[in-house]
Parts: structure tokens; sequence; C-alpha cells
């Protein structure tokens, strides 16, 4: 049984920027309701109803993961630990993105499958042999024709944006070697329920994983988790190491002591879920609270990453230009661009300086370490960040 325990309301496309705001380019935005289930048989926490990944994954994709420091680091560090550990003849990565996790590879040793034209175009050039499709069974079946079976496969934040897992994970135990390690990471719902981040819900986040319901959904493919482990990026993320049943994997310590700790925060159970949903409405309360006070006082606040996280909560909260000037990204192909929903314009970092901002609500918190290393100057000159996580504050 399925049940909903959030209702976020009207939601864009969070990757959908706008050039303009012209009334005829309004007027072609999509929204779709963004509420939250669980489903009670396997307790997978998923949308009610996905948006169509064709709209999403488009040839004008924006998000670039190579644009951040951390994730440069944090991708590096994963692929040299996994050639290490499992020392891979052919490896595979399920959405590459621009190839942050690809170069650390050599050219022939990896393929890559990444539904973006755009995206795929960028690392084709750069001679990483990519796939510019959905992945599913029959691009599985392909691949192991033209490359054979793999010896790893890898996926940073993109299982959990497909709808229908069951052909994901009957794709995977299609090409992967009998001693083959599927490594797969996503964020984590035990990370959400702590954090009160419920800006992890968006369209692309169709599910949100916890260890109990992966387990549950790898079983009828034949499929074992041989480790998992909790991890900070993303704002809490889990990684889980998935072999096949009969391989000569064991079962590490970390998959039994997970699935204690979830079974003790009551992931099982649809009153957490339920408790959690009234904290999402305190957290909204307080924000609004927050920002009008602010805004009465004459402060300037702005927004800081036009994070697809940030546009769940503008939607949700109704925070429009009447509360928040703009938003500031170093991303080049988002700066002059309008944010879905509410369509505050998008500016380089180096504004909010010269237009001496007192607030920058931190979008992107979880690179809050990177960015006020960063912006140093803007909290010298007496500027000071917001956070809603996990509470809604002025950082001293
Ligand atoms: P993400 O959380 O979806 O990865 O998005 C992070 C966004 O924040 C991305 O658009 C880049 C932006 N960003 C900055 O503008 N400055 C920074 O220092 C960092 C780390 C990210």
């Amino acid at each position: 049984m399925k049940k909903v325990f959030l209702n976020l309301l009207q939601q864009p496309i969070t990757n959908s920027y706008l050039i303009n705001t012209k009334s005829s380019t309004l007027k072609k935005e999509f929204f779709y309701n963004l509420s939250m289930i669980i489903n009670l048989s396997n307790f997978l926490v998923s949308i009610k109803k996905p948006v169509n990944p064709k709209i999403q994954y488009t040839d004008i994709y924006a998000h670039r993961a190579s644009q951040s420091k951390t994730m440069n680091l944090s991708f590096k560090k994963i692929a040299e630990k996994l050639k290490k550990k499992f020392r891979p003849k052919l490896t595979m990565e399920i959405g590459s993105n621009d190839g942050v996790f690809l170069k650390n590879f050599h050219k022939k040793e990896i393929v890559a499958v990444e539904p973006c034209k755009n995206l795929a175009q960028i690392t084709n050039r750069n001679g990483y042999l990519t796939y510019d499709k959905f992945w599913d069974t029959n691009l599985a079946r392909k691949i192991i024709k033209k490359r054979g079976k793999i010896d790893l496969i890898y996926s940073a934040n993109t299982i959990s944006h497909i709808p229908n897992l069951k052909e994901v994970f009957k794709a995977i135990s299609i090409c992967l070697n009998h001693n083959g390690v599927f490594v797969f990471e996503d964020p984590y719902i035990g990370s959400v329920l702590k954090n009160n981040s419920y800006d992890q819900f968006y369209d692309e986040h169709v599910h949100v994983f916890s260890q109990l319901a992966i387990s549950n959904l790898l079983n009828p493919h034949k499929l074992k988790i041989i480790k998992t482990e909790i991890l900070s990026t993303h704002g809490g993320s889990i990684r889980f190491y998935v072999a096949k049943k009969d391989s000569k994997y064991k079962i590490s310590k970390s998959v039994k002591k997970i699935y204690d700790s979830e079974i003790n925060l009551k992931l099982n159970k649809f009153s957490t879920y339920k408790k959690f949903s009234l904290r999402v409405q305190n957290s909204k309360k307080q924000l609004m609270k927050l920002l009008k006070k602010l805004k009465k006082a004459n402060k300037k606040v702005i927004s800081y990453g036009a994070t697809y996280k940030s546009a769940t909560i503008f939607n949700y909260c109704n925070i429009d230009k009447s509360l928040i000037n703009y938003v500031v990204d170093t991303t080049k192909n988002k700066q002059w661009k309008y944010t879905p929903g509410k369509h505050l314009l998008i500016k380089p970092p180096i504004d909010m300086i010269k237009e001496k901002i007192d607030y920058a609500f931190l979008g992107a918190w979880n690179f809050s370490k990177e960015i006020m290393a960063k912006e140093k100057k803007f909290i010298k000159n007496g500027g000071k960040f917001i956070t809603h996580v996990p509470k809604v504050r002025i950082i001293k």
C-alpha cells in the first residue's frame, strides 16, 4: 500500500531555468504536484506522480557536476578507491554528466551512459565512449554485445532519478559480470529526516532511498547488498555496493549496522514520515517569519546557489522577488536566467559584494563550507548566511 505523507504543492521542473520572463515564456512553464509517498510493502519513498524523464533530461540540461571543487575531489577519491579495491578491466558509469568521474579512468577501460545529449557530446568529444540513451535492458544488451560483461558499474545521483527501478536492476543484472560489483549512491532518506531537508524532494529525485527499500527491490533480481556507506555528500547520501547473490562476496557488517539504525529510526513506519511532514510545515513558517522580518527592516536578502533544492523551497513557501532580491551562482550557463517557478534573476556572486547584500540564504547548503571559504569578502563586509537545516537560523 502506498500512502502520501507530504504535499509540497505545485512545482516546476527544477532544471528549467527561464531565459526571460515574457508572458509567452511564462505561459509555457510546466508545473506538477509534488506529493511524496511511502510504499508500505517495500518502504520506498517516491514522488506520487513523477514527471516524464523526456521533459527533464533534454539537450539543454544545465547542471555541470564538475563545477564544484568538493565534487571533483569526491569523484576522484571514489574512483581511486574502487579501482584499487576491485581492479576492474571494464567499468561503466550510468549518468556521467560532464565526465567528472570518467576522467579518472583510461578512455579504453570505461563506457558511459548519459541521456542528456549536450553532456554526452562533451564526454564523447573527450574520447570517452558515451551512449546518449536512458538506462534500460535494451541498452544493457547493446553494451555487452559490443564490450562484453562489466566488472564495475558506478552511478552517482542517477538511479534515484529513474521511475522504473525494476527495469534498472534487471538491466544491471544482465550486464554485470559474475563477480562484478555495482556501486551507486544517492540522497539518503535518513539524512532528510534528520536535517529536515525537505528540499531533497524535487522532480529529479523520483525516489529517496533507504537500505530497507533497496534490499527489498534487489531481491527479485538475485542481487544483494554487500556493503553500505553513509556519506556527507549532497547533505547526506547512501552508497550501496551490490553483487550477484551467488558471487564470491560476503556481506559486510555495515549492512546489519545500517539495518539496525533504520529500524531504530522507524523508517518502516508511516508515523515517522507523518511527523516529519509536520516539521516541514513548521520550517516553512519559520523561514517566512525570518524573511518578512528582514524585509521590514529594509535588509537586502539574496539566495546563494541556484539549486534544484531551493526551487522546492521557493515554490513551496511562495518566496518571490518581494522577499529575495535575486540568486547568485557560479555556473555560467545559469547566470542571467531566471529560477523556475518564482522567476528570480540569477547573477554572478560578485554582484552580492558590489551591491552590499546583508543576508544570503544558502540554497546550496550542502556546499556551505566551500561557499563560506570562497565568500570571505561578503562575510568581512558584515554579510550573513541563512540556512533552514536542520532549523531555520542566521549562521553566526
Ligand atoms: P547542487 O547542490 O544541485 O549540486 O547545486 C549546487 C549549485 O551551487 C550549482 O549551481 C553551483 C552552485 N555553487 C556556487 O554558486 N558556488 C559554489 O561555491 C558552489 C560550491 C556551488
